[in-house]
C-alpha cells in the first residue's frame, strides 16, 4: 500500500508499535487450496493520508477469501488483478481492530480508537497483525461489543441487511424465507428479518434446525427432508445464500409482489440470475434480483447498533489463530460451518494466550 513512513511527520503513531517495522501476515504466491497460504514476516505498512494503521485483533473468514486463495472463478483474477498470479497482498476481509496511527488528512479517527470494517474495496489484509485502511471502510467499534464480534459482522450481517432492506424492501409483517439460514449470512438475515417484523421461515440441514429455531425463525424447513419451493407456502420475500433451486421453483414460491434476492452459491447460478433475473422480471409482478454489497460506515454503524442492543448476536462456529488461517479456510471450505468462522489476532504488544484476550474481550463486555 502507498504511504508515508512511519517517522513522517503526516503520521500519528501510538507507541512504538512494539516492533521493528515488521508483522506476521498470511500471505501467497501463487493461487491454489490452503497449502498455498503461509505464515510471512512482511514489513509493516504504513498509512497514506486517508488511511488509518490498525492493529488487527479479530478477523473473519468468508466465501471471498476462498475465491481469492483460489484465483477461482477467474474473474476475481480480472478485477483483483494477478490474471497467472495473485497481485494483492494479505488475504481478509473482515477486521476489528485498535487504530495505531492515522494519516494526515484523517479525520474521524485518533490512535487509540477501535474500529472495525470490511476490506473488500481496499486491498484486503485482515488476516494480519497489521493493515492499513481508508477511513470511510470503517466504523468505530461500539463499547461493550467485542472485537471477534465486530469482526463477525461486516460482510455477512451487512450483506443480510442489504439483501433484506435495499434489494428485498422488507416490510413488517411480510413473510420472508432465508435459504441457507444456518451460514454466515444467513444466521444474521434471519436475525434482521426477525427485527423488521417479518414471519420468517429458515431452511437449512437437520442439524442445525434448533439453532436456526432459537435465532427466531417462526417456522424452519430442513432441507434434506422438505422442499421448501414444493410446499405451496408462498413468501413476499426470499432471500437466498445456498442457490439450491431453479429461478422458476423460486418465482412460483413467491407472491404476487415478491421479491427473491440471490446472495450466494455457485457461480454458475449467480451468473444465471444476473442473465434471466430481469428478463424473468418484466413479466408479471415478481423481482428476481442478485445482491452485490456496497461496503459502506453507515450500514456497519447500523449492524453495531443491533449488536449492542442485542436484536442480532453473531453464531460463532470456530476461533482459529493467525497461524491456523489455511486450517480455517479447509473448515469453511468443506462446507460444515454453522455461522461464522473466526481469526484472532495478537500484536507483538499483546501478550497472553487467546484465550485469555477472547476472555478478556467478553468480560468488558459484559462489564459495560
Ligand atoms: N452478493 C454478495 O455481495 C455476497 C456477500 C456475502 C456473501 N456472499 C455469498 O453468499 C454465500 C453464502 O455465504 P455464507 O458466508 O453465508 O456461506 P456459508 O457460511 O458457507 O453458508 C452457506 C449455507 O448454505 C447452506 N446450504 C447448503 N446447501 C443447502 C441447500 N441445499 N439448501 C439450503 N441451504 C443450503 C448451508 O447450510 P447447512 O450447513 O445447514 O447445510 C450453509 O450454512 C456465498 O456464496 C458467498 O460467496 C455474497
Amino acid at each position: 500500500m502507498a504511504g508515508t513512513t512511519a517517522t513522517d511527520p503526516g503520521v500519528t503513531a501510538l507507541g512504538a508499535g512494539g516492533n521493528d517495522g515488521t508483522m506476521r501476515a498470511i500471505v501467497r504466491s501463487r493461487y491454489g487450496g490452503p497449502d498455498v497460504l503461509e505464515l510471512a514476516t512482511v514489513e509493516r505498512p504504513t498509512p497514506a493520508a486517508d488511511e488509518v494503521l490498525i492493529a488487527v485483533r479479530a478477523a473473519s473468514v468468508n466465501a471471498g477469501d476462498r475465491h481469492l486463495m483460489r484465483g477461482s472463478p477467474f474473474l476475481v483474477r480480472l478485477i483483483y488483478g494477478g490474471i497467472t498470479r495473485p497481485r494483492s497482498g494479505p488475504l481478509g476481509v473482515d477486521v476489528a481492530g485498535r487504530v495505531e496511527a492515522v494519516g494526515e488528512a484523517v479525520t474521524r479517527f485518533e490512535p487509540g480508537d477501535e474500529v472495525f470494517g470490511d476490506l473488500s474495496t481496499s486491498g484486503f489484509g485482515a488476516f494480519a497483525e497489521y493493515v492499513c485502511a481508508p477511513e470511510d471502510v470503517l466504523a468505530s467499534k461500539p463499547a461493550g461489543v467485542t472485537f471477534e464480534d465486530a469482526a463477525a459482522v461486516p460482510t455477512a450481517a451487512v450483506a443480510a441487511l442489504q439483501a433484506l432492506r435495499d434489494e428485498g424492501g422488507i416490510r413488517a409483517g411480510e413473510r420472508v424465507l432465508v435459504n441457507g439460514a444456518s451460514g454466515g449470512v444467513g444466521t444474521f438475515a434471519v436475525q434482521l428479518a426477525n427485527w423488521f417484523g417479518a414471519e420468517v421461515t429458515g431452511v437449512c440441514s437437520t442439524a442445525k434446525v434448533e439453532l436456526v429455531r432459537s435465532l427466531g425463525a417462526d417456522h424452519v424447513v430442513d432441507y434434506t427432508r422438505e422442499d421448501a419451493t414444493e410446499s405451496g407456502r408462498t413468501y413476499d420475500l426470499i432471500v437466498d445464500t445456498a442457490a439450491s433451486h431453479s429461478l422458476s421453483a423460486y418465482r412460483r414460491a413467491l407472491r404476487p409482489e415478491g421479491r427473491y434476492v440471490m446472495v450466494g452459491g455457485p457461480t454458475s447460478r449467480f451468473v444465471r440470475t444476473v442473465v434471466f433475473g430481469p428478463l424473468l422480471s418484466m413479466t408479471g409482478t415478481k423481482r428476481l434480483t442478485n445482491l452485490m454489497l456496497r461496503t459502506n460506515p453507515e450500514d456497519l454503524a447500523f449492524v453495531g447498533e443491533r449488536l449492542v442492543a442485542g436484536d442480532i448476536t453473531p453464531v460463532i462456529d470456530r476461533e482459529y489463530e493467525l497461524t491456523d488461517v489455511p486450517e480455517a479456510i479447509r473448515y469453511l471450505e468443506a462446507g460444515r460451518a454453522t455461522g461464522k468462522v473466526m481469526v484472532a489476532v495478537r500484536g507483538p504488544n499483546e501478550g497472553g494466550d487467546l484465550a485469555a484476550t477472547a476472555a478478556s474481550d467478553r468480560s468488558e463486555t459484559s462489564a459495560a
